[in-house]
């Protein structure tokens, strides 16, 4: 078995806009354009950017969920856009999601067993229905939860609570991998450590793989081994924890760090945080070369023409990938 569970080359979703009564269409929405990554077996990456940059329509591109506008996805050795009917379905099994909101992911009509359980009518060979209350139960104390309470329903629990019952209906079906799209975005902070914690817990137990989504660097650097940092539906750097968080070389990288509050005081204003100027630009008409040219502060003459290649560049270690024509790598606070 080969060590990576998902590949993704030039991966592309546009959404058409379409205007007037004959609804016709008038330009495309780039929300994903050409982004290739790997997944390992096991390993978590994470993936960073500001909202609008194509996060969620990334997870929901790996879930198989939206149609792709290009590239290709082999999940396991199997090319998933070619999947159909039953073959799909068993492909669907092995990539769960778990989403930011526990408020709204979860119906509030149901109870948490039949929350839980709901995989199961999906997938009725994986565990035999007399055996499935036994299972969810597990399910419950595997996240920290009491399985006595297998009848009550959503509103009952707290905010990490709820998450965690996602996290044991993301669980049941025993995946492969699990797209965590922003999952403790919307809890407090107190509460934050104990999910992550909760999924660690359960990667080493289980042997998952997970895409952990965030807007802020801060939030999946203890849980990620990589992280890729995405700008207007591309990947613009990734490397491992260490060449993204010490020797960061994209300068959006770079200024997203330095943008995470200084817990020293006698640092702020130091001249040493870059601020990010002018809003980000439309992925229905996103500046042509590198993207990011019309927020840079390095940019020059050719980063409006040629669109660099996200490709290793040197670091002052070693090298990783980074899509910048002046990367150098740059000590952020
Ligand atoms: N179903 C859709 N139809 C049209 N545009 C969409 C749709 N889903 C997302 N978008 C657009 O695609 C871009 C990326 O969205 P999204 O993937 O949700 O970003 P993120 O999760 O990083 O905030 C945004 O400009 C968003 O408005
Ligand atoms: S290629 Fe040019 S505009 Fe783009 S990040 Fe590098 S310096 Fe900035
Ligand atoms: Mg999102």
């Amino acid at each position: 078995m080969s060590d990576v569970v998902l590949r993704a080359e030039g991966l592309k979703k546009h959404y058409p806009i379409r205007r007037g009564v004959l609804r016709r269409t008038v330009g495309h929405v780039k929300a994903v354009d050409g982004v290739s990554f790997e997944l390992h077996r096991g390993e978590t990456l994470g993936i960073v950017g500001e909202s609008g940059c194509g996060k969620s329509t990334l997870g929901r591109l790996l879930m198989s969920l939206e149609e792709p506008t290009g590239g290709s996805l082999m999940f396991d050795g199997v090319d998933a856009f070619a999947q159909k009917g039953g073959d799909l379905r068993r492909l669907r099994r092995d990539i769960q999601i778990v989403f930011q909101d526990p408020y709204t992911s979860l119906d509030p009509r149901k109870t948490v067993g039949s929350i839980v359980g709901e995989p199961f009518e999906i997938h009725p060979d994986v565990v035999p229905r007399n055996k499935r209350r036994e299972r969810v139960q597990e399910l419950l104390e595997l996240v920290g939860l009491n399985p006595e309470h297998i009848n009550r329903y959503p509103h009952q629990f707290s905010g990490g609570q709820r998450q965690r019952i996602g996290i044991a209906r993301g669980v049941a079906l025993n995946p492969k991998v699990i797209i965590c799209d922003e999952p403790v975005s919307a809890l407090d902070v107190s509460v934050q450590a104990q999910v992550v914690n909760l999924l660690e817990k359960l990667q080493a137990e289980l042997g998952l793989a997970y895409i952990f989504i965030a807007h802020d660097l801060s939030v999946v650097r203890h849980i990620s081994d990589r992280v890729g940092v995405m700008y207007l539906g591309r990947m613009v750097e990734i490397g491992d924890e260490d060449q993204i968080y010490n020797r960061p070389t994209h300068p959006y990288t770079q200024a997203l760090l330095s943008a995470v509050p200084m817990p020293d005081p006698t640092l702020r204003g130091s001249g040493r945080q870059i601020m990010l100027t002018g809003d980000v630009p439309s992925p229905a008409n996103p500046p042509s070369g590198c993207r990011f040219h019309t927020r840079c502060w390095k940019a020059q003459d050719v980063c409006s023409v040629e669109d660099p290649a996200l490709e290793p560049r040197p670091d002052g270690v070693d090298a990783h990938r980074s899509a910048c024509h002046f990367a150098e790598p740059r000590v952020v606070v």
